[in-house]
């Protein structure tokens, strides 16, 4: 269907959704930007005492008070020396961590953490061990990705990521209760962090795998797919453009219609 939007649409459309996009990442950019820099550049040992504290209440029963890891008993949970302040980014942002309880994966759910505590918890795991740094903005923002860019993304994602996820991210069921979860909706963030850390069952693809400018261009091309459904307005059914095409062709008419029989009616009154 998508040969249809490109041929329905006015080329001045496409332009205008880009405009709009690149003002609102800008002014997304702006707003997110500065604290996430001043984070990263702020891990202090303060910062690394206040996550110790909380590490040894809401993470140790399961990793260990020393994030040594646990293997043995009912609640079990891996070493963390050495995943990195990106790893626990991801995992406590996205609510995977704590985990609640024992299951096939950890689940999504809101996050009991402030930013504040996620940082400081990313910030004292870092201080066990090097491991994958939380990403700079520049690195995640697909702002100004060229055309060219964005399709290559495209291949990226289809040669790497669309076995599990789906050809449109859209995630799919994996052995063992597991699943690849849909890539709807996921901060550029995390994206990128997922890429880099390999949660559970994902490869890990480092920078030395897909690099910082490979990575940018899968999220850029999945930002790009996944704005498309709501780049028309309204759904109507999910037909996309095809329905709404119909739509408005078939309303106009109808006022059309309607105003042909007025001035029909009227005419024939004047008369
Ligand atoms: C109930 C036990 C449990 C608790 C509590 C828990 N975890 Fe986990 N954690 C796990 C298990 C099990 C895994 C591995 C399976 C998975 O990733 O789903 C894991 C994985 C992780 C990973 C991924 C490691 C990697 O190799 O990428 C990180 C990071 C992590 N936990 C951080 C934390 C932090 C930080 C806390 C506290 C806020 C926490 N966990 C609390 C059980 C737990
Ligand atoms: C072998 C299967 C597999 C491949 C290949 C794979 N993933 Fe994943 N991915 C997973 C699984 C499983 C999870 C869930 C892990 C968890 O919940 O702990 C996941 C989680 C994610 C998440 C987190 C989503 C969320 O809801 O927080 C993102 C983002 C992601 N993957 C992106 C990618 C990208 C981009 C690629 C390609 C570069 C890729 N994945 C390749 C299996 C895969």
């Amino acid at each position: 269907m998508r040969f249809l939007t490109a041929r329905r649409r006015h080329p001045a459309a496409k332009a205008l959704v880009l405009v709009f996009a690149l003002l609102v990442m800008g002014a997304l950019y702006s707003a997110l930007a500065p604290s996430s820099k001043s984070a990263a550049d702020t891990s202090t040992s303060q910062q690394v005492e206040e996550g110790r504290a909380l590490f040894a209440v809401s993470c140790a029963s399961c990793h260990g008070l020393n994030g040594e890891g646990q293997t043995e008993g009912t609640i079990q949970g891996p070493p963390l020396i050495g995943v990195g302040a990106a790893a626990v980014e991801f995992q406590v942002a996205t609510g995977r961590m704590p985990m609640a309880r024992p299951g096939p994966q950890a689940e999504v759910k809101a996050s009991e953490f402030t930013e504040e505590e996620t940082l400081a918890l990313a910030a004292y795991v870092a201080s066990l061990g090097p491991g994958p740094a939380i990403p700079e903005p520049a690195d995640y923002d697909p702002a100004g990705l060229s055309e060219e860019e964005i399709a290559r993304g495209g291949e990226l994602f289809r040669t790497n990521c669309s076995a599990c996820h789906n050809f449109e991210g859209a995630g799919g069921a994996l052995p063992n209760g597991k699943y690849a979860p849909s890539l709807f909706g996921v901060s550029n963030l995390h994206l990128f962090e997922a890429m880099l850390t390999g949660p559970q069952q994902m490869p890990v693809f480092s920078n030395g795998v897909l690099t910082v400018d490979d990575k940018r261009a899968i999220i850029g091309y999945l930002n790009e797919l996944h704005e498309q459904p709501s780049r028309g307005g309204l759904a109507l059914g999910g037909l996309g453009p095809v329905s709404e095409g119909l739509w408005a062709w078939l309303a106009g008419l109808g006022v059309l219609v309607l105003f042909a029989i007025w001035i029909a009616a009227k005419g024939v009154r004047a008369r």
